[in-house]
């Protein structure tokens, strides 16, 4: 698989061609933004520990009957996927509550909600990914009812199936964020699962061990990175 020239330069990665054209390459780099990206700095190796993270997972719901672009992790920066066409609706589950569910509802960092939460945000960054329901997404076109239902269904599995991994290594996933796209025909999960889209705490001692450490400066940022990295990898 040859590289080819470079697609699209986002926040947290690089999209690169392939000479397969149904194949693209995922290039992770070490930059962070939080706040739609009002704070930006750099995470030493996150791109590394992301790549990995992200590989450990898809290869476990692979394992588990769902669907991704993840083909091959190809270097410890690059992951070739196959190539999309993005369902531009951020797809976040809460299991938990944390970040803008305390902001906007008042409710207690932490508490454990009575079932999981879903809610879709429109991918965009210049409306700052605003919330939507399932009648937006219909009108804007985003996505027809059926393939909603498939996100749907597939975002509940992933939820229950990655509680489960991450319980075994003594953690919590408090709540993610993921994307879908179009592939031949089919909804497949897509761009990266990892500390910057999950948030992730040691369970019992409540120990943030994602991006939250570098939205509100906590310190020992590389460290969780790598303690996930470890846990993922055993
Ligand atoms: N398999 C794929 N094929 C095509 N595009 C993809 C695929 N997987 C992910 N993408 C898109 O590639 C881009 C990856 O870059 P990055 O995550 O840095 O993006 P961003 O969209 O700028 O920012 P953010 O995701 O933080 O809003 C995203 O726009 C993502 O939706
Ligand atoms: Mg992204």
């Amino acid at each position: 698989m040859e590289k080819k020239g470079q697609i699209y330069e986002g926040k947290a990665k690089i999209l690169y061609n392939t000479n397969d054209p149904d194949f693209v390459i995922q290039y992770f780099k070490d930059d962070a933004t939080a706040f739609n990206a009002a704070k930006k700095g750099t995470i030493e190796n996150k791109g590394v520990f992301n790549n990995k993270i992200s590989t450990k997972i898809f290869e476990y719901l692979k394992s588990e009957g769902v669907p991704s672009h993840f083909e091959k992790h190809l270097s410890d920066r690059e992951m070739l996927v196959k190539k999309v066409e993005i369902v531009p609706i951020e797809v976040i589950i809460r299991n938990k509550a944390a970040g803008s569910f305390c902001r906007n509802y008042g409710a207690e960092q932490g508490v454990e909600l009575s079932s999981p939460v879903l809610e879709y945000c429109y991918k965009c960054d210049e409306f700052n990914d605003p919330l939507m329901n399932e009648y937006h997404i219909q009108v804007l076109n985003l996505a027809t009812p059926e393939e909603l239902e498939v996100i749907k269904n597939y975002t509940f599995k992933i939820n229950a199936l990655m509680k489960q991994f991450f319980a075994k290594l003594n953690l919590d996933l408090v709540d993610f964020k993921i994307e879908f796209g179009r592939c031949k025909g089919e909804i497949i999960l897509a761009d990266e699962i990892s500390p910057d889209t999950c948030r992730i705490w040691e369970a019992g001692t409540g120990k943030k061990l994602d991006k939250d450490r570098f939205r509100h400066d906590m310190g020992d940022i590389e460290e969780a990175y790598q303690e996930v990295l470890n846990r993922v990898s055993k």
